[in-house]
């Protein structure tokens, strides 16, 4: 795409220059004035020498000087000091690739201030020299494969105000020295290997604001010490092994601390009074052998998040819990709770999950004893057809629904997979009826044609579920769906028909299939019965409240001065920004062009802000969107980039999503 032409590598290519051009400047008026410190220089030549470097980002480390010479990641003071000689300030080389090891020659960098390797494959250990560079406020070495274990002379870098080395393989203990960085606030040490216990020490950091210890071997105790550290925000703990330790009941007492997250830490013992925590927002205890009581000691009012769900609490449950307004989710599943004081009244959005309690088996609180991890297989058992006779029905046809007039009959149903993209419960059960309801007259069918064969939540959450549909029974006759009928029901799920509702919200069609003996009575293809302005609602996403179906926009960029390189264009430059956006799909211009019959008018369906729409069928017969930009309002590709990342990160009810884009190469078209 280099020789394409385009303008905004003219703009880059500018600031470059202009870059460029100001460096020789400085480096001109620096030459004999301003050198960076000799010790220095050499330091970093060592430092890049232990890296690793495969795409050549510290390539200009060769020449010049590090201060005047602009080298990649490395900030200096801007005048020279007391010695005469400038001083590297900040080493920013994050995200280049880089793996090798860290050098102990890093100690002679005696100005540094700010060490960034964040998002390398760096490997060996953190070189106990750096405990020299005592000017050091922020350390981040997070996202590398460091092993071995913490130098105890980090504990000297008095002005450390930032500590992250999360995910790593380092090992061994916390240092007690870190408790001598006075002017900590940011512990982030999670997802390594740390063992041993949390040194009590640590308490006396009077600034720290976050420990995130998360994700270790930790073990031993929970300091109860940790309660005196008059800053602590977020205490993060999770998924570390402290078999034995119960919570000490200070950590009811932090002041400041708004989470407190101590999933899986195989604690017991009783859950402390958490009534002096009045910032507190989120509180996860859940995976542990928690026993005794839920306190009722009120909650602050910022609660936002309760789970204590996978302990093993008896007692009652607290209706303080109705008082909390900003109250998101309640989850004390799988616990020994018999009982609620008073009635607990929340509205619809707090999400309460009470199943897995002796609780649940009072019927009146079934509306909360569902959860994700609903056991959909018992709540659909009800309608499977297990009353019928042993005796199969000849397949492809099988029982209908048990509770249709006629018990036990024949019949072969249509199966679609049908998916709730944003659900306005967290609970299915309570909504099976309503559901079954709402779209069986939505389709004008009998209820007893209708059911749902299996249900499962997906992430986001959205609730995937596969529906059969069985033609209605007719006496003496082969219970099947003529043709009609089959179009028609196929029409109302793509043509987004079955009307809006709040509670359950957008879907979308994930497949219609034809079994026998329905295989032949949609041709694939057959132009959908999409009307212009069906498809032009769906884009501009006006019709509020209505359903959105199986919604899909593919955005079409065609530039007509990236034609003339059509010759060449089938190759993809290796410089060429590659696209890939979790769910997002890419298609070829090929496979646009006959989905939308080569673009014919007669696919136009409207104009957007900055090209036209065309309704198209792909090959798997789904209906779609397709954007194609017009000449003349294209953007760069990053810009291109980011709306695609933006759009397919966009989803409501009433607008279509994002499935797929083209961008094909050349014609910068090409994918
Ligand atoms: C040099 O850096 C200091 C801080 O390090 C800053 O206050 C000062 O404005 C800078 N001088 C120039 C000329 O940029
Ligand atoms: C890092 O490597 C990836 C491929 O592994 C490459 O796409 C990316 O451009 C590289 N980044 C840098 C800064 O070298
Ligand atoms: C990381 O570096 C090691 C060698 O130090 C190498 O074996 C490994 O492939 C690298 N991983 C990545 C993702 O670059
Ligand atoms: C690093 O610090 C230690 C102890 O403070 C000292 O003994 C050592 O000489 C220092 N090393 C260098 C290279 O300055
Ligand atoms: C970490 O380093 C080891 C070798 O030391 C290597 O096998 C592994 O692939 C590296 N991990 C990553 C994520 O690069
Ligand atoms: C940390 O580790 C946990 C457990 O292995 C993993 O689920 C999580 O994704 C990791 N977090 C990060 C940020 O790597
Ligand atoms: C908490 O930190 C702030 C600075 O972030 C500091 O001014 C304050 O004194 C600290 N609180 C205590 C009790 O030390
Ligand atoms: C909620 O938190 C905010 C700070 O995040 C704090 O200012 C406020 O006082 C808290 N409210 C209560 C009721 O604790
Ligand atoms: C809760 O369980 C404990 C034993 O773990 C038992 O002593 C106590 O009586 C139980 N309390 C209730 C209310 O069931
Ligand atoms: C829940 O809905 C109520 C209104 O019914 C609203 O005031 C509250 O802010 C909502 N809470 C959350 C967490 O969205
Ligand atoms: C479904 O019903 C059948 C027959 O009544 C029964 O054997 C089976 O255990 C039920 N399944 C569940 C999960 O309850
Ligand atoms: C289509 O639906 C059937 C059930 O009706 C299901 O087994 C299959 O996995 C579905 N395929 C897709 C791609 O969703």
């Amino acid at each position: 795409m280099g020789t394409s032409g385009r303008s905004q590598p003219s703009f880059v290519n500018l600031g470059l220059t202009l870059i460029v051009l100001l460096c020789w400047f400085l480096l001109l008026i620096g030459a004999d004035s301003q050198k960076t410190h000799p010790a220095e220089v050499n330091a970093l030549r060592a430092i890049k020498k232990s890296l690793i470097d495969p795409y050549q980002n510290l390539g200009n480390w060769n020449r010049g000087d590090p201060c005047t010479s602009c080298w990649t990641g490395i900030y200096c003071s801007n005048t020279t000091m007391d010695d005469g000689y400038l001083h590297v300030k900040e080493m920013a080389l994050l995200n280049m690739n880089l793996s090798g090891s860290l050098s102990a020659e890093l100690v002679h960098l005696s100005y540094l201030e700010i060490m960034d390797f964040m998002w390398n494959n760096i490997s060996g250990t953190i070189p106990k020299e750096i405990g020299n560079v005592t000017s050091l406020t922020f350390l981040l070495l997070n996202g590398n494969n460091l092993t071995g274990s913490l130098p105890d002379e980090i504990g000297y870098l008095g002005n450390l105000d930032r500590l992250q080395i999360d995910e790593n393989q380092i090992s061994g203990s916390i240092p007690k020295s870190f408790a001598n960085l006075n002017n900590a606030k940011h512990f982030h040490m999670n997802n390594n290997s740390l063992s041993g216990q949390i040194p009590p020490e640590l308490s006396r950091l009077p600034l720290l604001v976050h420990l995130l210890l998360d994700n270790n071997n930790l073990s031993g105790h929970l300091p109860p010490e940790l309660s005196k550290m008059p800053n602590l925000t977020i205490l993060q703990l999770d998924n570390n092994n402290f078999e034995g330790s119960t919570i000490p009941p200070s950590y009811g007492n932090i002041s400041c601390l708004s989470k407190l997250s101590l999933r899986n830490c195989s604690l017991q013992g009783p859950i402390p009074n958490w009534s002096n925590m009045p910032n507190i927002g989120y509180i996860d205890l859940s995976l542990n052998k928690l026993s005794g009581t839920i306190p009722t000691d009120v909650l602050s009012e910022n609660m936002t998040t309760i789970d204590l769900s996978n302990n093993n609490l008896n007692g009652t449950i607290p209706a303080s819990f109705s008082r909390l307004p900003l109250l998101q989710k309640l989850d004390f599943q799988n616990n020994k709770l018999s009982n609620i004081s008073g009635s607990l009244v929340l509205p619809s959005n707090v999400t309460v999950s009470l199943q897995g309690n002796p609780i649940c088996s009072k019927g009146n609180l079934i509306q909360f004893c569902g959860s994700y991890e609903e056991d959909f297989s018992s709540m659909l058992n009800q309608t499977s057809s297990n009353a019928c006779l042993p005796q199969s029905c000849p397949p492809p046809f099988e029982y209908a629904p048990a509770s249709h007039p006629v018990r036990c009959f024949c019949a072969a149903p249509l199966l679609v997979g049908y998916r709730l993209k944003s659900p306005g419960f967290t609970n299915f059960r309570p909504y099976i009826d309503k559901f079954e309801h709402y779209v069986s007259s939505a389709l004008d069918l009998h209820i007893y044609q209708f059911e749902i064969d299996s249900v499962a939540w997906q992430k986001g959450p959205r609730l995937r579920m596969y529906l059969k549909i069985f033609p209605a029974y007719v006496n003496n006759s082969i219970n099947k769906f003529n043709r009609s009928e089959v179009l028609r029901i196929h029409d109302m799920f793509r043509r987004w028909k079955i009307h809006g509702n709040a509670v359950f919200g957008p879907f979308e069609l994930l497949n219609f299939t034809l079994l026998e003996p329905y295989k032949d009575e949609i041709p694939s293809s057959s132009p959908s019965g999409i009307t212009k302005g069906a498809l032009a609602g769906i884009i501009i996403g006006t019709a509020a409240g209505s359903v959105t179906l199986a919604a899909v926009v593919f955005l079409l960029f065609v530039r007509s001065h990236t034609r003339r390189h059509r010759a060449y264009s089938r190759r993809r430059p290796s410089s060429r920004v590659s696209i890939r956006i979790d769910g997002v799909k890419g298609f070829t211009y090929g496979e646009m062009s006959v989905a939308t019959n080569n673009f014919n008018s007669s696919s136009f369906v409207g104009q957007g802000g900055y090209g036209k729409v065309y309704k198209g069928i792909l090959a798997d017969g789904t209906v779609v969107a397709i954007k194609r930009a017009q000449e003349g309002s294209l953007q760069g590709e990053k810009e291109f980039l980011t709306e695609i990342e933006l759009l397919s990160r966009v989803h409501h009810r009433n607008l279509v999503s994002l499935i797929g884009y083209c961008d094909e190469e050349g014609e910068q078209v090409p994918q």
